[in-house]
């Protein structure tokens, strides 16, 4: 397990008129977090392709696209084609996993899946040998702004034990209503990717509160050991 925290801002909460200067306004964050949701899947309806493209353009920073969609299998060609360097779908939402994560690494980007709350980690067990890194979703996916839900500290930890099990090391990432508070929460319990999407870009200095989170999450490694 690495002994960082990598921060990825959310920029769901980020000024929609302005993307590329709220991006600027983070240039040490790991990765960007794209969240792409059609309505379907989650009850909102935010970004596509052309957005993925338009910010592969301004920022060297890793997207992190986070697809919140139904039919992840048949567009996420469109993302990888649009220069998304991870991409996450949802277990619940793709019948032939395995494939898709296939897909996702033939194109040479990193795969990730993800779980709702109301998943359990098990689903992953004979896919988690082949992830580059698991979301888990700490709020029900759709909307920022959301409060944490505490199950997920345990299920992090369940995660990392089905890892050991099975001989995985996939990086954890964990998302939704994270902030200064529950940062350490889940990285004592092992996860080492942050998203935050209001608590960075609804503060007054988003790189300030980042790195906050961050700071936050490292203490939590610092004590451990
Ligand atoms: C929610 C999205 C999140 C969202 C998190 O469905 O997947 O990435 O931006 O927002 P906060 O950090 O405000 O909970
Ligand atoms: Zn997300």
């Amino acid at each position: 397990m690495i002994d960082r925290v990598l921060m990825a801002p959310s920029i769901l909460s980020a000024d929609f008129t302005c993307l590329g200067e709220s991006i600027g306004l983070v240039h040490d964050a790991d990765y960007i977090h794209v969240d792409v949701m059609d309505g379907h899947f989650v009850p909102n309806l935010t970004i596509g392709p052309p957005v993925v493209k338009a910010l592969k353009r301004i920022t060297d920073i890793p997207l992190d696209v986070h697809l919140m969609i139904t039919n992840a299998e048949d567009s996420v060609d469109w993302y990888l084609d649009a220069g998304a360097d991870v991409v996450t779908v949802h277990a619940e939402a793709c019948p032939h996993l395995h494939r898709v994560v296939q897909t996702i690494q033939a194109a040479g980007a990193k795969a990730s899946v993800s779980l709702n709350p109301g998943t359990p980690v098990s689903v992953l067990r004979d896919v988690l040998g082949d992830l580059d890194m698991v979301l888990l979703m700490s709020v029900n996916p759709g909307f920022g702004g959301q409060k944490f839900i505490g199950n997920t500290v345990r299920k992090i930890r369940e995660l990392v034990s089905l890892c050991t099990d099975v001989g995985a090391a996939p990086l954890i990432q964990i998302d939704g209503g994270i902030d200064e508070e529950t940062a350490p929460l889940v990285v004592a319990a092992g996860a080492r990717v942050l998203v935050a999407g209001s608590a960075v870009f609804c503060k007054n200095d988003p790189a300030v509160a980042m790195e906050a989170i961050r700071n936050a999450g490292m203490s939590a490694i610092q004590r451990l050991v």
